[in-house]
């Protein structure tokens, strides 16, 4: 079976295709922000319950409601431009893995319920269900990055796809895919790192140098151990591709060496010991890393499709309407966390 006659056609776009990108890869950027801070701050705060010491966990364990629903809110933003310029190639891998991507729904409910659980429950829990509660709730956000990863591989590779009719089982995993392993741990690996990060921000803001102290190591030591797991994911792409980051492409070596030099002055202010500052790197590593990942899907699509051939119909009062909204709802937003930071002066 010849797998292009598996992509559906590209639908029209309103506008040009670079906005849709550009909004893709700012959004991404959040969404992997928020996901890190959750997900590495829980994980280093399980570690830490498990070896006896709960207060770390008790702390990160009060973010992690707030830091979950900003990190799905931010993932539904990428999830609509992914679909306008991408959707051809992202609705057939999500329905290729059937239950193991609709269950995404169940695993971020298992994980919100248990984070909340955690939070209100934690004193009132014994020491052992509320480590294992933690646990819990951290296993269902892994489960979803897994399907992410599962999911976001998949749709580059239309010749895995005509897999889906020689399996009785009805729903494709591209577990044989070598990028697919260094790829999620990547990802994992760079949430430790920002998760620490954030721990040691929690610690300033809070005065605790300990958690300063815990959460630059926990950076440090992951962003040292990632550029090891960078290296393995470039070797495993296929030749060209690897080439192409290799100097073969421009923009793709240059944001790829823009984001490693970031990396850089990260550790360096990891070292220093200086969390505002490895925030600010932490920030510009992560975005230049998203675009490095944009020029990686181009690259891995383009025997299927240039986005360039992309119809555009020119109707721009959908898009002027969508920026008056994003306007407006900053501007509430900015107001309502104007009234929420008095309200709390008031309250101190
Ligand atoms: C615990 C919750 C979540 C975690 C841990 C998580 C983690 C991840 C990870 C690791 C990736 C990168 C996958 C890769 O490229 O290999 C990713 C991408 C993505 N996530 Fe999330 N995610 C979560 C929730 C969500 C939700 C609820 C949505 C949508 C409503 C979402 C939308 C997306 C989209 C659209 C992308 C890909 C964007 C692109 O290709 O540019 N995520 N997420």
């Amino acid at each position: 079976m010849n797998p292009a006659s598996l992509i559906p056609l590209a639908e029209p776009i309103p506008i040009h295709w670079a906005w849709f990108d550009l909004l893709l890869v700012t959004t991404f950027t959040a969404h992997i922000l928020f996901m890190n801070a959750l997900v590495g701050s829980a994980a280093i705060g399980l570690v830490h319950a498990m070896r006896g010491d709960s207060g770390l966990a008790r702390e990160v364990g009060k973010k992690a409601p707030p830091l979950l629903a900003l990190t799905i809110n931010l993932g539904v933003a990428p999830l609509l431009f992914l679909q306008v310029n991408y959707g051809q190639f992202d609705y057939v891998s999500s329905v290729l893995m059937g239950g193991w991507w609709l269950a995404v729904i169940a695993a971020l409910m298992l994980a919100y319920y248990g984070f909340y659980a955690y939070k209100f429950g934690h004193d009132a829990l014994s020491p052992g269900r509320r480590t294992a509660l933690l646990a819990v709730s951290l296993v269902g956000t892994l489960y979803v990055a897994l399907m992410l990863t599962t999911n976001m591989t998949l749709m580059l590779r239309p010749e895995f796809w005509p897999q889906y009719f020689e399996k009785t089982g009805a729903a494709v995993l591209n577990f044989g895919d070598p990028t697919l392993y260094p790829r999620f741990l990547h990802f994992m690996v760079g949430a430790a790192a920002v998760g620490g990060l954030f721990v040691a921000l929690l610690g300033r803001w809070g005065k605790n140098d300990a958690f300063v102290e815990v959460g630059m190591r926990w950076l440090n030591r992951a962003t040292l151990v990632n550029l090891g797991i960078g290296l393995w994911f470039l070797v495993s792409l296929p030749p060209d591709i690897l080439l192409a980051f290799l100097g073969g492409s421009l923009p793709a070596t240059l944001t790829l060496v823009a984001g490693l030099g970031c990396a850089g002055m990260l550790l360096a202010a990891g070292f220093r010991k200086q969390p505002i500052q490895a925030t600010v790197w932490a920030v510009l590593t992560v975005f230049f890393m998203s675009l490095t990942r944009h020029w990686l899907r181009t690259l891995f699509l383009a025997p299927w499709f240039n986005i360039k051939d992309t119809p555009v119909t020119g109707q721009y009062s959908p898009v002027l309407l969508f920026a008056v909204f994003l306007v407006a709802g900053v501007a509430a937003m900015a107001y309502m966390l104007k009234l929420y930071f008095k309200s709390r002066e008031g309250r101190a």
